[in-house]
């Protein structure tokens, strides 16, 4: 009977928020990284207390849980005797659990840890349970927090604290059906010390107050990986009617002048694919150790401070999360193996937000870049590799090891085929539709192509030959078929790293009016044989060691590495003491790692830099230096 308790079915209670009257529509989804059962129930909103220890480092709590009960239902096909209802957790201390407003004692057991997933805690529930109180603390290493110290913030005064749930790791926080078919609404209050803000995935404060109490509201049901708080000394600056930028008070102008565009953004994308329904958009700027560029938190954007540049040159950032609001938020994907249809549809709706804004060759410029970023992650692992594939199988897997660029590029790159194929005016009216119609709902990529055979393709085979979906998203590489994007733009700095490399010495290259994207080109067409004089001769015209632009710097000292060009290493020791996004991290320590004495240096830095890191990019810096003993 254990195994049969052990294979977690999800059942996907299609919520419309829009129309509440519409019917009910129940599947059973599986989803290989929850404990959640809810065939026999799943949790409908949760009223969370938190209150926030810097010094112990510890988060205690209260989550009461408002459940559909099923068991009424299922209790014909009794699974369990006597009933239980199933969260997850990992690494927490659950403390009390009591049964319905009125707190009945409640018989509970948290099962032994499982790689990844965690302990499951089963509640003993009968028909008539409602609601579920959970008292419990988090542990100082809870994966999804990290807890800063003063010396790592930008004002150095105050601590501050940040949360990461994505993909699996809400339930280090909180304990919760960590699914993403599972959504709930929420209420929270949350006790910080005085001076101090927090922040949520929610209605949010935008100013202190003295009691370091606050009160946060989310009317609309999320999954769990949404999950967010941020606590330190952290100020508002409006910039339009429904955007603004949260930040420390050192960084917040340079914030708000870096995303002076964001309300454009929302209006260009809601012209594109429908009305954004979550109120506000808010973006928080957050230490460098966030491990992303950027997390989608509904109606607060996390994001890495990498991206002010000073020029405004890295939002499109800003357009990615933001169009999350849509692809992944409203319409989210069923399980992590379907992750290309948050991600891939993001991508895609980022650079037609980019693309209206900027204009064409600004966004192909980017699909470009993509492609080739494309390229090289097929490169690595391998043009047969099953994680090549759009739909995932991350079965007995942390979820993490399979999210790639892949996701991302490929499902740009197919997206992009869909419309050079059908027309950009079907495919629009197709997603404008398809985020209407899914609302507050998950998606499968099997129920994707369903729909799209139905509506697009309509059994005309010279269109479904053309694109040849089942290929692309069954099969491992990149079909021979995806779109070539032209970018004359690269095209002439292509020309102008061969002049360089023919010998034109660089003050003679005319790089007037190169943007971001233009340098980030510029570099990534360097050879690997770079000599330690090419490098000399174009940083002493060029500066890039001295370069303010994270995205610049990522690829020079890529080069620096490879040609030893040892001027670069202080500059590059000082960015990986300071910056914890892993895309950054993750070339940058596997190239040193290719050589001995690289490998010697890496460690060196990492002995300094870990503790600076959040768990996400601890782990996979951890694997590059096999350094899992710490
Ligand atoms: N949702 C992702 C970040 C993420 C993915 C967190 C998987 C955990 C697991 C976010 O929207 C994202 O894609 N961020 C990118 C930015 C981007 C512009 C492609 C990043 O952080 O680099
Ligand atoms: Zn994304």
């Amino acid at each position: 009977m254990k195994n049969k308790i052990l294979i977690t079915l999800t059942i996907i209670t299609m919520i419309s928020q829009t129309t509440p009257a519409q019917e009910t529509k129940t599947r059973i989804i599986h989803d290989p990284h929850s404990f959640a059962d809810p065939a026999i129930a799943s949790v409908k909103h949760l009223d969370l207390t938190l209150n926030v220890d810097f010094d112990k480092k510890i988060l205690t709590g209260k989550a009461s849980w408002d459940i559909d009960n099923r068991l009424l239902e299922t209790i014909k096909e009794v699974r369990n005797t006597p009933p239980f209802i199933s969260f997850d957790t990992r690494g927490l201390t659950i403390t009390k659990v009591t049964l319905n407003v009125t707190e009945l004692v409640a018989e509970w057991s948290l099962d032994e840890p499982v790689p990844f997933l965690g302990s499951r805690l089963k509640v003993n529930i009968t028909p008539t349970t409602t609601r579920i109180n959970i008292y419990y603390t988090t542990s100082a290493e809870a994966d999804a927090v990290q807890w800063l110290s003063p010396e790592q913030t930008a004002g150095k005064v105050y601590p501050f604290l940040f949360t990461q749930s994505q993909a699996i790791l809400a339930r280090t926080w909180i304990p919760c059906q960590d699914s993403p078919g599972i959504r709930f609404t929420y209420n929270a209050d949350v006790t910080v010390p005085k001076h101090l803000l927090a922040l949520m995935s929610a209605q949010n404060p935008t100013v202190k107050n003295d009691q370091g109490k606050y009160h946060f509201i989310m009317s609309k049901p999320i999954p769990s990986y949404l999950m967010a708080l941020a606590v330190g000394d952290i100020v508002f600056k409006p910039i339009g009617k429904r955007t603004g930028v949260y930040a420390e008070p050192v960084t917040v102008e340079k914030a708000a002048y870096e995303f002076f565009d964001m309300e454009n953004m929302l209006l260009t994308a809601e012209k594109l694919y429908g009305p954004y329904v979550w109120d506000r958009y808010d973006v928080i700027v957050l230490p460098p150790s966030f491990p992303f560029g950027g997390m989608e938190n509904p109606m607060l954007t996390f994001a890495t401070p990498t991206i002010l540049a000073g020029d405004r040159s890295l939002t499109s950032l800003v357009a990615h999360e933001l169009a999350h609001s849509w692809s992944g938020n409203l319409v989210t994907n069923a399980t992590w193996n379907d992750f290309w249809m948050n991600e891939g549809f993001t991508v895609y709706f980022e650079r037609r937000i980019m693309e209206a804004l900027y204009g064409k060759d600004f966004a192909d410029m980017q699909a470009v870049q993509g492609r080739e970023d494309l390229v090289q992650t097929i490169e690595e692992l391998g043009k047969d590799s099953p994680d090549t594939k759009l739909k995932l199988a991350l079965e007995n897997r942390d979820p993490d090891d399979g999210m790639n660029d892949i996701a991302y590029e490929k499902g740009y790159s197919l997206l992009r085929l869909i419309e050079n194929t059908i027309g950009r005016e079907k495919f629009d009216a197709f997603l404008k539709q398809y985020f209407a119609e899914h609302s507050f709902q998950v998606i499968t990529t099997e129920e994707f192509l369903v729909e799209f055979n139905a509506k697009i393709i309509q059994g005309d085979t010279s269109i479904s030959n053309k694109i040849n979906l089942n290929k692309w998203i069954y099969e491992p590489g990149l079909p021979d078929n995806s779109p070539v994007i032209i970018s004359e733009r690269f095209n002439k700095v292509d020309e102008k790293v061969k002049l360089f490399l023919s010998g034109t010495s660089p003050d003679s290259i005319d790089v007037k009016g190169f943007t971001t994207d233009e340098w980030i080109r510029f570099l990534s067409k360097l050879p690997a044989g770079m000599s330690e004089s090419q490098m000399k001769k174009l940083d002493d015209v060029f500066h890039f060691t001295k370069s303010g632009n994270s995205e610049i710097l990522g690829i020079w000292f890529e080069r620096a590495i490879t040609a030893k060009y040892t001027p670069a290493y202080g500059a590059l020791e000082d960015f990986l003491i300071q910056v914890g996004r892993r895309k950054f991290l993750k070339p940058l320590y596997s190239e040193m790692a290719k050589t001995p004495d690289g490998m010697q240096m890496a460690k060196k830095i990492y002995s300094k830099a870990r503790q600076n890191y959040h768990s996400v990019s601890r782990n996979t810096i951890d694997e590059i230096l096999k350094m899992n003993e710490q």
